[in-house]
């Protein structure tokens, strides 16, 4: 692979499989999620960071003009970047030692239920300082890029009063350069902290009037979740959550059925939510709600994987109900540890029962439309922006096939290379 010097406009050439994503201006659904609309022999050009044309190589070398950056793709698979729609990057320390724990027996809740989990994570980031935040979470970006990840949705949750709530959101705005792009989601509901144990509602009452007038009026997040779960927040807290976001204009994304079926994706298609995320427990009857209501599921297979449980989400009824389904890490310290698309596809061919097409759609257009960013990114399409990579296969299938190995050769974030594996 090789490129040759630097200019607004640049053309990737000789793309074995141009995996374009192109089709109907919406999210994917049913026998649509195989569809990856592939140009084999594809190119590409792009001009000041959009893509400007998308062929074979054939019909763009005619396009390409003397001060035009050439880069050869060396017969490679090339995939927009993942987008992934459900991380929580920001954060210290690690839980390693409770990692640890599990491997002996104990269980998620378990540790959660002695003070350790989520709260744990939550004593550690509490009094750590922006800057050093910053720091920290500068190195897990990395991992994301160099993942193949271009957009990644980030949520706050590991700071649970209103100052180290906004703390984190304000250093998810300070990440938000250098290739990765961002959409922040405040996650003041993800637990209930101790001190609030015994005045729960005094906490609920917290995010209503102080977190959430806070986010919005500084414009901090565009989405609001909650973690709605047993032990953590009820359906009926949850639902004055929401709707008092919804009430200062965030979409709303919820936490559901992940350890029970605690009624939470009922809740979402009641709420008309825009994603509904983890549903391993979800029903029938709540698969159908979600349908009606037209909520988008994010499936996070990372987690189930990690907590060593073998309860994945039932991918393949969603998609045959057509739900556009969504695929995303769910990156934490606690039940997710990993950045890693790839990982994310194998678990959902393997265990999902997902074809690798229809990860890949999961990961890259639909997760786009769940951000409300489908209009701009998600697919290589004309007017898009050009975030794309380079992976080192030749075949798109081989990105779910081959575990345990990242593949993503040339990251190119607004058509600028901010990944380089051979540099
Ligand atoms: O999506 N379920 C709640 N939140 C995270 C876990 C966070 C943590 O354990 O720190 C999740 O799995
Ligand atoms: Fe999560």
């Amino acid at each position: 692979m090789s490129s040759e010097r630097k200019s607004s406009t640049l053309a990737v050439v000789n793309c074995g499989q141009l995996v374009t994503l192109a089709g109907p201006a919406r999210p994917r659904v049913g026998a649509e999620m195989r569809e990856l609309g592939i140009i084999a022999d594809g190119a590409i050009i792009v001009r000041e960071g959009l893509i400007e044309e998308v062929g074979t190589t054939e019909q763009i070398k005619s396009l390409i003009d003397s001060d035009c950056e050439l880069v050869d793709a060396g017969r490679c698979v090339v995939l927009p970047g993942f987008v992934d729609a459900h991380t929580h990057p920001v954060f210290s320390g690690t839980r390693v030692d409770e990692f640890e724990q599990r491997a002996e027996g104990a269980t998620y809740e378990e540790i959660a239920a002695r003070g350790g989990g989520i709260q744990s994570t939550v004593n550690a980031t509490r009094g750590v300082h922006d800057d050093m935040l910053v720091h920290e979470s500068c190195g897990y970006i990395d991992w994301f890029l160099r993942c193949g990840t271009t957009t990644i949705e980030a949520k706050s949750g590991y700071g649970l009063s209103l100052e180290d709530e906004l703390k984190i959101l304000r250093v998810i705005r300070k990440l938000g350069h250098g290739g990765l792009r961002y959409v922040p989601t405040f996650l003041g509901a993800h637990s209930v902290p101790p001190e609030y144990r015994s005045r729960r509602d005094e906490y609920v009452s917290l995010i209503i009037e102080e977190m959430l007038p806070a986010v919005a009026s500084q414009n901090l997040a565009e989405f609001c979740d909650v973690f709605c779960e047993r032990n953590v927040f009820t359906i009926d807290e949850s639902r004055k959550i929401l709707s008092a976001a919804r009430d200062h204009g965030l979409g709303l994304r919820i936490h559901a059925d992940q350890l029970s079926l605690s009624g939470g994706a009922q809740l979402a298609a009641e709420l008309g939510t825009v994603t509904a995320d983890h549903l391993e427990h979800t029903d029938a009857a709540a698969i159908a709600a979600l349908k009606s209501a037209g909520v988008q599921p994010v499936l996070l297979p990372g987690s189930v994987y990690a907590l060593g449980s073998s309860r994945y989400p039932a991918a393949r009824e969603m998609i045959d109900a057509g739900l556009a389904v969504v695929l995303a890490t769910d990156f934490n310290p606690g039940s997710s540890p990993t950045p890693s698309m790839n990982m994310i596809l194998s678990l959902a061919s393997t265990h999902m029962k997902m074809t690798p097409a229809e990860s890949i759609t999961a990961a890259t257009i639909n997760a786009a439309y769940s951000l409300n960013r489908g209009a701009q990114l998600g697919s290589i399409e004309p007017g898009k922006i050009a975030d794309f990579v380079i992976h080192e296969h030749f075949d798109y299938r081989d990105l779910a096939y081959f575990f345990g190995f990242v593949s993503a050769d040339q990251v190119y974030s607004s058509g600028t290379l901010v990944v380089d594996r051979y540099f």
